[in-house]
């Protein structure tokens, strides 16, 4: 009988990224995908810590899937059950105690090493594998060919982070800065878009910092990468995530002049609009700083619109403070943004600061944030509204056939199509606009 997978992915676009790798090495081991949890014959959760609330889900799903796993061996099933990603490089000791039943753990620099740690499982069950050793070794060098899986495609060129923002644990769980060669990125562009991908989202914890070698071992940035992946034939939209302000360089700004294919839409975290707080957080930038950036990033294309990160509450925060995070809102009029109430992470410095800001406190600036920032994603929306925009398919809707899409700007879009659309890019009517969404008619 073939054996059957089920991943599910919590966190960033960088994990599902992972997950699709990691779906790929099983299908190579002869692994076919299962439809839920209880057809699966191994089971893998990819993992976020970013945030106290993302780890700790981690932990229940893991209890209700031991109850699948009992249920299934009852039935005479066996059921292997692994974790993988950032909760593992950051609370493996707490895995083996909690969830004692789990049978491998591996980090997200590890993945590769999936076929051994499961022909290991098969020798012995009950053996608790766990790495999470940060190997000398890149991943990358390892994994399957990534193939296009849809009209969408993910590229990560650069992973880890060397910044260390003091509420972050990005830099401990994904390391430091690694950057992907030129070639091998160029070579897996080129066959993502061979394979059916029309657009790439280059990815890395801090894309913007890219500098890998070219053939001939001279170092090159992101805005090279950008400029030779906008070359590849059939390739249409091309994006990339996530940037950090300090290090948008001239070359950078360029690219969204020259490029057409570079999609008017940047995610561009500024986190608080604070200066006293940046500091704190030991950010690279002030908020002058980053607006200045933006600028000159719409100077070069004016259709260019922002998204940021932000976080509420950081410890020092004042009503001030918070003040200055709402008038940067109120300047860059971002169409979309990720607002959080700070978590404490531990073993980052923010966690250990006096001043913590109050639950309650958190609770009401977060709710003052995101009403601001919604009306802001809404009033862009209805700038949309009898627009044409060209919308890549991505998948089907909730009625029959409706398929939903992205626009350029990241907005999700649906509209009555059939199945063939998937993948593809159409031109489509806004005939109407919520906060959150879009619909439309093809044109
Ligand atoms: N608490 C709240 N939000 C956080 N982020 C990162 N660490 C924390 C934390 N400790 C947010 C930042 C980052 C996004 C991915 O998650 O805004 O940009
Ligand atoms: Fe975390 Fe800061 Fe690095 Fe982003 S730049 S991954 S917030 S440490």
């Amino acid at each position: 009988m073939v054996k059957k997978y089920y991943i599910k992915t919590f966190g960033c676009q960088m994990n599902v990224y992972d997950s699709q790798r990691i779906a790929a090495i099983l299908r190579n081991l002869g692994y076919e995908e299962a439809s839920s949890v209880r057809n699966a014959d191994l089971v893998i959760l990819n993992t976020c810590h970013i945030r106290e609330k993302a780890a700790e889900k981690v932990f229940s799903d893991l209890g209700r899937i031991n109850l699948i796993k009992q249920e299934r061996a009852e039935e005479g099933k066996d059921t292997i059950i692994g974790v993988v990603g950032c909760v593992v490089q950051a609370e493996d000791k707490e895995i083996s105690k909690r969830a004692p039943f789990v049978d491998f753990a591996t980090g997200p620099l590890t993945y590769h090493r999936l076929p051994e740690i499961l022909a290991k499982v098969a020798r012995k069950r009950g053996l608790s594998i766990i790495d999470t050793e940060f190997p000398a070794i890149a991943k990358f060098d390892f994994l399957p060919e990534n193939k296009a899986e849809g009209g969408l495609a993910y590229l990560a060129v650069q992973e880890g982070c060397n910044n260390f923002c003091t509420y972050c644990v990005v830099p401990y769980t994904r390391g430091i800065e690694y950057s992907r060669p030129v070639a091998e990125v160029l070579k897996e562009a080129r066959h993502l878009v061979e394979t059916g991908s029309v657009e790439i989202n280059l990815l890395g914890q801090n894309v913007n910092s890219y500098h890998g070698e070219d053939e001939n071992g001279k170092e090159r940035n992101l805005a090279y990468l950008l400029r030779r992946i906008s070359e590849i034939d059939g390739l249409k939209r091309l994006r990339y995530t996530t940037s950090y302000p300090a290090d948008v360089d001239d070359d950078l700004i360029t690219c969204h002049r020259d490029l057409p294919k570079l999609m008017p839409y940047l995610h561009l975290p500024i986190q608080s609009g604070s200066d006293k707080i940046l500091k704190a957080m030991n950010r690279r930038h002030n908020s002058s700083d980053y607006l200045k950036v933006v600028e000159k990033l719409q100077q070069a294309n004016p259709n260019l619109r922002m998204s940021s990160d932000f976080i509420v509450g950081f410890p020092g925060e004042t009503d001030e403070d918070f003040k200055a995070t709402l008038d940067v809102v109120n300047k860059v009029k971002y169409i979309q943004a990720f607002s959080f109430k700070y978590s404490r992470r531990p073993g980052t410095p923010a966690a250990i600061m006096p001043n913590q800001v109050e639950e309650k406190v958190k609770k009401e600036r977060l709710e003052i944030l995101q009403d601001l920032l919604f009306s802001y994603q809404l009033k862009f929306n209805k700038e949309c509204l009898g627009k044409i925009m060209p919308v890549l398919f991505e998948t089907k809707g909730r009625h029959a056939g409706q398929l939903i899409g992205r626009t350029p700007y990241m907005q999700n879009l649906h509209a009555k199509l059939d199945k063939e659309n998937l993948n593809k890019i159409i031109n489509v009517k806004v005939t109407d606009v919520t906060t959150n969404s879009l619909s439309g008619e093809p044109v």
